[in-house]
């Protein structure tokens, strides 16, 4: 069992040192499949020092110097280390191959436009929460004709629990659109008076009338400024590190997306949390190039910027903490 207890020591010394180090994120899909390998070559090292001892008792020229007893044990064991040797060596094989064709195949599935190295890949991690519509989320009766929003409030309120209520928070919309999600933030996580928020959006369109009619009947005029413009020029002149949340969810052209989220990120507070729509859109399958799809854009800011940041959620939609 020497050799057995050294490598699965090994092994949970690396599995710690990763835990507490922020090398975790990136390592922890491959730990499983290292920590079975590891343990199989601590069985078959041990096997094969159980097969030296026995040819050594064999080649004895007095073999009764081992009593018969003792010759059966370490047969026996070096029988057992072997087995267990070859179980953990196919289990770490199947592992290996199964994690290795997760792993390179993570991103590439989604986005037809740009292959982003494994490393630089947003990590898998979902919260869970069904994507169903919800009704009656508001308390007051907003008009709204499109829903582009509701079945992501399991998600946002697990993601922004932390924020619920806090004093002086600062909230940026891009894409605003009727405001479904704008006043769903106002109602539900801006609730403090002193908080307050910026809905950007062309404005082009019926939809305007029925936003400012929401605006009026929420009450929150005072708490909100409304920017009329293109995110990609507005964007320019706001306040840096100035806000605590920002929804990015306007163009959807990634080059434009890629721009909103450069910019976001200089706006965003330490701590502040990024959010992008439609990162599983498959709008690009419909229309003539995926560079209509945020997707390329989500995966590229990732890829450049991802080390400032902590994601909280890679799903339909990415939601990323600046550290
Ligand atoms: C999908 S809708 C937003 C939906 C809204 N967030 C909701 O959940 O109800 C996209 C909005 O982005 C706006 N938009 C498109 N391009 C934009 C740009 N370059 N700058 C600012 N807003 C833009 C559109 O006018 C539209 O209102």
């Amino acid at each position: 069992m020497l050799y057995f207890t050294l490598f699965l020591g090994i092994f949970i010394t690396i599995w710690a040192v990763l835990t507490i180090s922020s090398a975790w994120t990136q390592a922890n899909v491959w730990i499983v499949p290292l920590g079975v390998v590891c343990v199989a070559i601590g069985a078959l090292m041990e096997a094969l020092r159980h097969d030296h001892a026995k040819r050594v008792i064999q080649n004895q020229k007095r073999p009764l110097v081992l009593p018969a007893g003792d010759r059966a044990r370490i047969v026996q064991e070096g029988f057992l280390s072997m087995l267990l040797a070859a179980c953990f060596i196919v289990l770490g094989l199947i592992l290996l191959t199964l994690q290795g064709m997760a792993f390179f195949s993570n991103g590439l599935d989604q986005n037809p436009f740009v292959q982003v190295r494994p490393d630089h890949a947003l990590p898998k991690l979902e919260l869970s929460g069904s994507r169903a519509p919800s009704t009656h989320v508001y308390s007051k009766e907003f008009s709204f004709t499109e829903d582009w929003f509701t079945y992501n409030i399991p998600i946002w309120e697990q993601a922004l629990m932390p924020y619920k209520g806090k004093p002086r928070l600062r909230y940026l919309e891009i894409g605003v659109f009727e405001g479904r999600s704008f006043f769903w933030m106002l109602e539900n996580i801006l609730t403090d008076p002193t908080s307050s928020a910026v809905a950007m959006d062309i404005f082009t369109g019926e939809f305007r009338n029925r936003y400012y009619a929401n605006l009026k009947l929420s009450g929150c005029e005072h708490r909100v400024t409304t920017i009329t413009g293109y995110s990609q020029t507005e964007l320019r002149n706001q306040q840096l590190e100035s806000f605590d949340i920002i929804y990015v969810d306007g163009s959807h052209k990634a080059g434009n997306v890629l721009e909103d989220a450069v910019l976001c990120l200089r706006l965003l507070k330490h701590g502040g949390v990024l959010i992008f729509d439609d990162a599983k859109w498959t709008g690009w399958k419909k229309v003539e190039s995926p560079e209509n799809n945020p997707r390329p854009a989500i995966d590229i800011f990732y890829a450049f910027y991802g080390k400032q940041f902590e994601t909280i959620h890679n799903g339909y939609q990415v939601m990323l903490r600046k550290k």
